[in-house]
């Protein structure tokens, strides 16, 4: 038996972050967190399960990775599928990503969201939307956020086993059409401290987590609140706040960490005398610009200017299937 399914999904940056979790194995978060779904950067995941496999492989970009990440990510994500299929039927995965491999730019969450998706397709699953997001964030939990377009809102939900930790769109791709994300790409090199492993020595060590996740439920409703309304002033504020608010319980972590760089420093400073944008940085210092259509060239001037390369992303949609068979 071999059955093929390929999907592709979006990327996602995530304006109220995740960044610590109450349970490492099933990645349910401490935090809800709210994202924009990146209509440029897509992953599409090839997934053929084959009876002849005694062993899950993954491709990212045509290379091989590792048992561990193989086992710790996608594979988290195959081994529910296969209980749900009834059938232990290991797969071959090959992902690949619209955007330069070497661009420092997550593909994770695109490329488990793809292949959750497709997995559901190959095998017949039957799964809505909602029952893939709770898997793929068994993978990786930013993941979750991928399987859906537009505004997406993780809950994190409070059951042990994970049941109310989703994801549902809050507003879709077409709710604000001249909002746009300028990606400046600076670092091309892996990360030193995985996301995963920073958030845990976080939880861990940081004393000052504990007011973060009051500053995020506290925020939470004005946040969408200025999403709804397309309050920009609100909406760009917020969105600067809760940045920081991550990397500072990454500064406060210990052993101490930052994932910023001077050019991240370079960034904030402009787009606060500019006054018309939001920076928002995930685990690395590639700045993510939130502006207006209007005003997205000088945000692209000044990025090539400190010599960024440069992704313009509008909103998009979720996941969908190339092909089936
Ligand atoms: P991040 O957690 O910030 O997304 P990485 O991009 O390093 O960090 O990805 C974390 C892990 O996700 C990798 O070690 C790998 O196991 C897995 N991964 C990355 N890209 C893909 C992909 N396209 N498809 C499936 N798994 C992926
Ligand atoms: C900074 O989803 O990569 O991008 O659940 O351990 O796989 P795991 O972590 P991951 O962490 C993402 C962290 C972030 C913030 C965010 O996307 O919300």
């Amino acid at each position: 038996m071999r059955i093929e399914a390929e999907a592709v999904a979006p990327a996602n940056i995530a304006v109220v972050k995740y960044w610590g979790k109450r349970n490492k194995q099933l990645n349910l978060p401490l935090n809800d967190s709210l994202s924009i779904t990146l209509e440029s950067l897509q992953v599409r995941s090839k997934v053929t399960f084959d009876e002849n496999l005694n062993h899950d492989e993954i491709f990212v970009n045509g290379e091989r990775l590792s048992d561990y990440e193989t086992r710790e990510y996608a594979g988290r994500v195959l081994e529910i599928i296969r209980k749900l299929y009834g059938k232990r039927v290991f797969a071959r995965i090959e992902s690949t990503s619209n955007f330069p491999s070497s661009a420092g730019l997550a593909s994770s969450a695109a490329g488990i969201a793809a292949l959750t998706f497709a997995s559901n397709a190959a095998l017949n699953l039957g799964l809505d939307d909602k029952e893939l997001s709770k898997i793929a964030r068994v993978g990786s939990g930013s993941a979750c956020r991928s399987m859906f377009g537009g505004f997406v809102r993780w809950n994190k939900g409070e059951s042990d086993e994970g049941d109310d930790s989703f994801c549902e769109q809050v507003f879709g791709p077409d709710h604000w059409p001249n909002l746009v994300d300028v990606i400046g790409i600076f670092k091309e090199e892996k990360k030193k401290v995985s996301s995963r492993s920073g958030m845990e020595s976080s939880v861990a060590s940081s004393s000052l987590l504990k007011c973060r996740l009051r500053f995020v439920e506290e925020t939470f409703d004005d946040i969408i609140k200025a999403i709804r309304d397309r309050d920009v002033n609100s909406f760009f504020h917020l969105t600067m706040r809760h940045s920081n608010s991550m990397h500072a319980i990454i500064l406060d972590s210990w052993p101490s960490m930052s994932y910023l760089n001077d050019k991240s420093f370079v960034v904030m400073d402009w787009v606060h005398e500019f006054g018309k944008a939001a920076y928002t940085f995930d685990a690395g210092p590639n700045p993510h610009i939130l502006v207006l259509e209007e005003n997205v060239q000088e945000v692209v001037n000044f990025l090539e200017g400190l010599g960024a390369k440069v992704i313009v992303s509008k909103i998009g949609k979720g996941p969908s299937l190339v092909r089936s068979e």
